[in-house]
């Protein structure tokens, strides 16, 4: 996709798909509705009602359930954009604040707009007093993520004056706290888990340097945060803010189509992106190269991950959409050196395999094929190890990131005049009516 160059009129085209029906005999027809780029789509919102049929897509591999403007991926190019700027350019030359202000207004601020958000964003860091308490239902040696999903639905009993999902200025201080109070939560779940007091945030950091302040500092001593290191941060934030409809934002746009409020859409959305198959297998990846332990063992679990008899996937590898190199995956591959270096780590031996598992599997015909190569969680993984970040925390720091990805289609679901509550229908293969059986004649 050259820079421009394919961008075509979105809308109806005029042009037509049929559909021939071979039990009634009837053709039907469904237009075809252009995007600015990308594959047009078959509108079929009048398919059951002109033919009886439901479409039938488990997995949604061929379904477009919204129309959007904030990100899009062409998966066969390993192209990622938000707003139209490709990640590799955001990752170089924007800042985490930066994005999210493009991804939820649409075009990247003026100076005088940035620090205006920035200034919105940093004075709503602090966390009601009251919830500390909430904490302390928690064990403390519950999954960060449980916590994380538990506090950010509890923010609605909290900030009741931005529940008002009509109110526009309420949608946007909404925004604003999720995005600011995220990082605070995510700190306070893990200073929980070890037992640490909570630190409150500091309003004279970068937010990527802030919460590295609230997780690592203590009362009696400061955190000293490299500033390569909170680049680094910031730019894992970068790379994960947005990934148009994967899991958990279907799951954040399915919560809000029925009006619930954001604070408890994007409780919902961090349950989804919990599962190894999504977020969570950043976290997946460490435990997997921790089993495989030496570089002598990668040959045996890849073909444990080809065997069909075996449940064991390479964590990190493969994605539904990317059928290249993520490009996530390569901004942080080049990081991951960086990071190592910038922190004085000579040799680690978890990259070192990573590095062989991923030359083993590139050159493997059963990963060619079907064109599996490292997603985004292969090497952020590694780099959070080197911060000093536990195994726990991965799927947290996705999820910190990933906020603004889940406002910001949520807004526009909200704002989408042809926005209906989202109710798929079934394929039924269950039992007909059958009369009720007493216990007594029960087999
Ligand atoms: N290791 C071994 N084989 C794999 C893998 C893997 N990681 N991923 C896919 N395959 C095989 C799969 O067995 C199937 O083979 P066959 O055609 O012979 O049956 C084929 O590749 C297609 O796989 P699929 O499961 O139909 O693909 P999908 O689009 O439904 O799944 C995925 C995508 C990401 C869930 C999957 O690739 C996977 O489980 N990867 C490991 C987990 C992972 O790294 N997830 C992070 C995704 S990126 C971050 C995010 O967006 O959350």
């Amino acid at each position: 996709m050259t820079e421009g160059s394919s961008a075509i009129k979105p809308g109806v085209t005029g042009d037509i798909v049929t559909l021939k029906d071979h039990r009634s005999g009837k053709s039907f027809d469904f237009p075809v509705v252009d995007g600015s780029v990308g594959p047009s789509v078959v509108d079929v919102r009048k398919f059951y009602g002109d033919t009886g049929y439901f479409t039938y897509d488990p997995g949604y591999t061929s379904t477009g359930s919204c129309e959007s403007k904030i990100t899009y991926i062409d998966g066969d190019e390993g192209v990622l954009l938000y707003r139209g700027y490709p990640i590799e350019e955001l990752a170089e030359n924007s800042s985490f604040l930066e994005v999210c202000q493009l991804l939820l207004e649409g075009e990247l601020p003026s100076a005088e707009r940035k620090v205006a958000f920035e200034t919105h964003i940093t004075y709503h860091t602090m966390l009601h007093e009251q919830l500390q308490y909430f904490y302390r239902g928690f064990r403390r040696d519950a999954h960060p993520m449980a916590v994380m999903v538990g506090v950010a639905g509890a923010l609605s009993a909290f900030y009741h004056d931005s529940t008002d999902i009509y109110d526009e200025k309420q949608r946007i201080i909404a925004s604003h706290r999720l995005i600011a109070k995220m990082p605070t939560i995510a700190a306070w779940a893990y200073k929980y888990s070890t037992g640490q007091p909570f630190i409150y945030p500091r309003n004279d950091l970068s937010y990527a340097a802030n919460f590295l302040h609230m997780t690592f500092a203590t009362p009696c001593e400061e955190y000293d945060i490299h500033r390569s290191v909170a680049r680094a941060m910031d730019r894992i934030f970068i790379l994960h803010a947005d990934h148009e409809q994967n899991a958990s934002t279907s799951t954040v746009r399915l919560a809000g189509s029925s009006g619930a409020n954001p604070f408890a859409c994007i409780a919902a959305g961090i349950a989804s992106l919990w599962g190894p198959a999504h977020g969570g297998a950043n976290e997946a990846v460490l435990t997997m190269l921790g089993e495989i332990g030496t570089k002598d063992r990668v040959p045996e679990f890849v073909k444990r991950a080809k065997d069909k008899d075996d449940s064991f996937r390479l964590m990190g590898f493969g994605h539904r959409v990317y059928k290249n190199y993520d490009p996530r995956a390569a901004v942080l591959r080049q990081s991951c050196h960086e990071v190592l270096e910038e922190l004085g780590v000579q040799h680690e031996p978890l990259l070192d395999l990573a590095m062989e598992l991923e030359r083993i599997a590139l050159e493997d015909d059963y990963f060619v094929k079907r064109k599996l190569f490292p997603n985004v969680d292969f090497y952020s993984g590694i780099i959070l190890r080197a911060m000093g970040f536990p195994t726990s925390m991965f799927t947290v720091l996705f999820a910190v990131a990933r906020t603004v990805g889940w406002i910001a289609q949520w807004k526009e679901m909200i704002e989408d005049p042809q926005q209906k509550i989202g109710r798929p229908r079934q394929l039924y293969t269950g039992h007909v009516k059958r009369p009720y059986v007493p216990v007594e004649k029960r087999g």
